[in-house]
């Protein structure tokens, strides 16, 4: 359900809301000496009063500063009209962007699902009035949950509903509109979660392809599904090779946003692995079934595209997502196989658990034809990218500074945590093949660096960004947005902020 969120101007003690939660600005101690405490900012001195000063004590003895995430919180008691007053730290002035807001709003959502609490109320320090955008993201994001296979006890009772976001200064004519474009970028997230959390049994390729094809009729884009009959027919061999284990075919989704006059293309490709077993090279049976999340790329780029749709920027936008399930099976592909490919080359297998890259290369090629001024793939790739990176932050790759100079900056906006890794080229000779044009895997070192020299055998002269997403894929992250494991909808923020900054 999405939220029902209205931005006004009010007194703290007027609302009557299940949970009230209030963001500061970090005051330095030092300049005050010592035995100074927090001042609390003068719109919550009625609060305050009505409480009996119980806010000025507790922030005092908790030694409450306002530090980022820092936070004090108690029970009204019956004494004003709101149960729950939180206040949340925010962090240095100076260091709060739309990024910071967005986490802030996130955690405030999280706060009334701990309280329990429908209604929420959120108070903003003065001065973010512009990033309601961010807040309304960062709500839906924070509300989320994967509830839905939940019966009986164990189904969540109450459920945030209501949000009344507060601001000090005057509103803008637009914030109504700020608010509807945030809660549609969050919900875009929420809905890659959510392909990303439903398990293999639920979402395979022919059930992702419905799914997307909702999200096309929803929000009139176009949108085309190869059969895996097409998908042979066109000469994807490696999507054939990769499916062709699995009793459930693989589909090629293939969405677009083609406004008039659009000046410039960006064309997103998501690894829709909707369970990857490893093949006939199976994995070990610990955590397999984190595996279900091995479609998280194409989910972003998917979900993304319902986002696209409310922003409506001037550009052309693609979503690319080639999806199948990779299952050992007397039909399915083996190592030492050969296999062709859509943009030709040959691709000798060594490991059929490296299969991300092989429905990625053909997907590449695809993608490359519709001639993208750029070109960004996400996947859940390699194991040593998250060996390398940890299991917060993703790895990126490119191979044009251009391109770079440009995520970068889209990395900045979202807030994002993906680090740059580099094409070495020393590397290279890992994937050389005695019997084919390339090999499909290096050895163990480097591993997350052969795949994206790999991949690039198959972009041709695109601008091109690879992001490899394994861990915040895989694993639970830090930002605080997610309740479930796996579901991320990691990249999805990134990409938005790369496709309007190309549309500004
Ligand atoms: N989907 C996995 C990568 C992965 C691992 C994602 C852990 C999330 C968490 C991918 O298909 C895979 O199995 N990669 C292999 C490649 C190897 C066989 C060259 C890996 O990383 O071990
Ligand atoms: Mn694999
Ligand atoms: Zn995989």
């Amino acid at each position: 359900m999405p939220l029902d969120i209205q931005v006004r101007n009010a007194q703290l003690l007027d609302l009557d809301t299940d949970v009230l939660v209030i963001g500061v600005v970090r005051v330095p101690r030092t300049s005050g000496g010592s035995g100074k405490v927090f001042p609390l900012p003068p719109s919550l001195k009625a609060v305050d009063d009505a409480l009996g000063g119980a806010l000025t004590k507790l922030v005092a003895k908790e030694d409450f500063t306002g530090k980022r995430d820092q936070s004090v919180s108690l029970g009204s008691l019956g004494r004003i009209k709101v149960d729950k007053i939180v206040v949340l730290g925010l962090g240095d002035r100076r260091s709060v962007g739309a990024p910071e807001i967005r986490t802030f709003a996130a955690r405030a959502a999280r706060c009334a699902g701990t309280e329990k609490g429908r209604s929420l109320a959120l108070a903003l320090p003065p001065g973010v009035e512009g990033e309601l955008r961010a807040v309304a993201e960062g709500l839906e994001l924070g509300a989320y949950h994967f509830t839905k296979y939940l019966t009986g006890d164990r189904k969540p009772k109450t459920e945030l509903a209501a949000v009344t976001v507060v601001c000090a200064g005057k509103l803008k004519p637009t914030s109504k509109a700020a608010i509807a474009i945030g809660q549609k970028v969050g919900q875009a997230v929420n809905l890659s979660r959510d392909l990303s959390n439903e398990p293999g049994n639920v979402i395979y390729p022919e059930t992702f392809a419905a799914a997307a094809e909702k999200v096309a009729k929803d929000n009139g884009l176009k949108i085309q599904v190869f059969d895996f009959r097409e998908i042979r027919r066109r000469g994807m061999k490696l999507i054939d090779a990769v499916g062709r284990g699995s009793a459930r075919d693989p589909r090629f989704v293939h969405i677009a946003w083609t406004p008039k006059g659009a000046k410039k293309k960006l064309v997103f490709v998501g690894k829709g692995i909707t369970f990857d077993s490893g093949g006939v090279s199976i994995k070990p049976a610990a955590g397999m079934g984190e595996m279900k999340h091995d479609m998280s790329g194409a989910a972003n780029v998917v979900a993304m595209m319902a986002a696209v749709a409310a922003l409506k920027p001037k550009v052309e936008v693609h979503a690319i997502a080639p999806c199948a399930e990779n299952m050992p099976d007397g039909d399915a592909y083996r190592p030492g196989d050969i296999f062709g490919s859509l943009d030709g080359k040959t691709v000798e297998i060594v490991n059929t658990d490296a299969e991300g890259r092989l429905v990625l290369a053909d997907a590449l090629a695809y993608a490359r034809a519709l001639s993208p001024d750029i070109l960004v793939d996400n996947a859940t790739l390699t194991g040593a990218c998250v060996v390398a990176l940890g299991n917060t932050c993703s790895g990126w790759y490119s191979n044009d500074e251009g391109a770079a100079r440009d995520f970068a900056a889209a990395l900045k906006r979202s807030g994002e945590l993906m680090w740059r890794m580099p094409l070495l080229e020393d590397l290279r000779d890992q994937i050389k093949s005695d019997v084919a044009d390339v090999k499909q895997a290096g050895d163990r070192y480097g591993g997350s660096i052969t795949a994206a020299l790999f991949l690039r055998e198959f972009v041709g002269d695109a601008r091109w960004i690879h992001c490899d997403i394994a861990g915040p894929s895989a694993l639970d992250r830090p930002h605080g947005w997610t309740q479930t494991k796996g579901a991320t909808g990691h990249a999805v923020l990134t990409f938005l902020a790369m496709i309007e900054g190309a549309s500004r």
